[in-house]
């Protein structure tokens, strides 16, 4: 295993240095405003807020807010490049999109920017219950692992857990779905089905 050690750096690196689908393609990419990380809802209180809002007004989601919705999810959080969810042997092997009015757009925490891949608005593939009708944002948590291993389910859990915090801590909605269109979202976007893991519906409650 001791191999390992040197693989990883050299795959990391790798995947660093390949451009991005959306520079690829000359799609636009997004600047998100940095998170504010000071602040906020104590914990204990954040954690005893911590509920499946079944109820979206047609209210937007500002780029502040968003860029904290996915640190939260997938942000790094210290200089040695890890993140605010823990990954088995410090793989980063998940990804997280966003889908909204604009677009479906992959975030990228090294760039603190969201890059678009269709902007097509795909949000109906998840619009599968009455409720999420008027729903601003859905995320989609994927994987470039093993998505049917235990350990990439575990990490979207620990994703959408801490969205859930943000969201109980800012007055946000928010349901985990799997009920959603998986085969023709994931060919909307032109990912592998077997990828996509769990989505999340996110917005202001009525
Ligand atoms: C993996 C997972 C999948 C879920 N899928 C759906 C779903 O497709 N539709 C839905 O309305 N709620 C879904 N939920 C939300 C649950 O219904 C909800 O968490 C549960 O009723 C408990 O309510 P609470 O989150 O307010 O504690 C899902 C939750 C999890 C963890």
């Amino acid at each position: 295993m001791k191999f390992l050690k040197f693989v990883y750096p050299i795959l990391a690196a790798t995947w660093l240095a390949t451009p991005c689908w959306a520079q690829m393609q000359n799609l636009p990419i997004n600047s998100l405003p940095p998170p504010n990380i000071f602040g906020g809802l104590a914990i204990m209180e954040a954690l005893n807020n911590r509920h499946s809002g079944k109820d979206f007004s047609y209210n937007t989601i500002d780029y502040q807010t968003l860029s904290e919705i996915l640190w939260a999810a997938w942000g790094i959080n210290r200089d040695d490049g890890k993140r605010t969810v823990p990954t088995a042997m410090n793989q980063q092997n998940m990804q997280v999109y966003v889908l909204m009015a604009n677009g479906a757009w992959l975030y990228n925490a090294q760039n603190n920017n969201i890059e678009q891949v269709t902007a097509q608005d795909l949000r109906s593939y998840l619009q599968t219950q009455e409720y999420t009708q008027n729903a601003p944002v859905f995320l989609l948590y994927t994987t470039n692992g093993n998505p049917a291993g235990m350990t990439d389910a575990m990490q979207a859990g620990s994703m959408y857990q801490n969205v859930a915090l943000y969201c109980a801590a800012k007055g946000l909605n928010n349901v985990v779905r799997a009920d959603f269109q998986k085969s023709d979202l994931a060919a909307a976007l032109g990912i592998d089905e077997d990828t996509i893991l769990i989505s999340q519906v996110v917005g202001y409650p009525i």
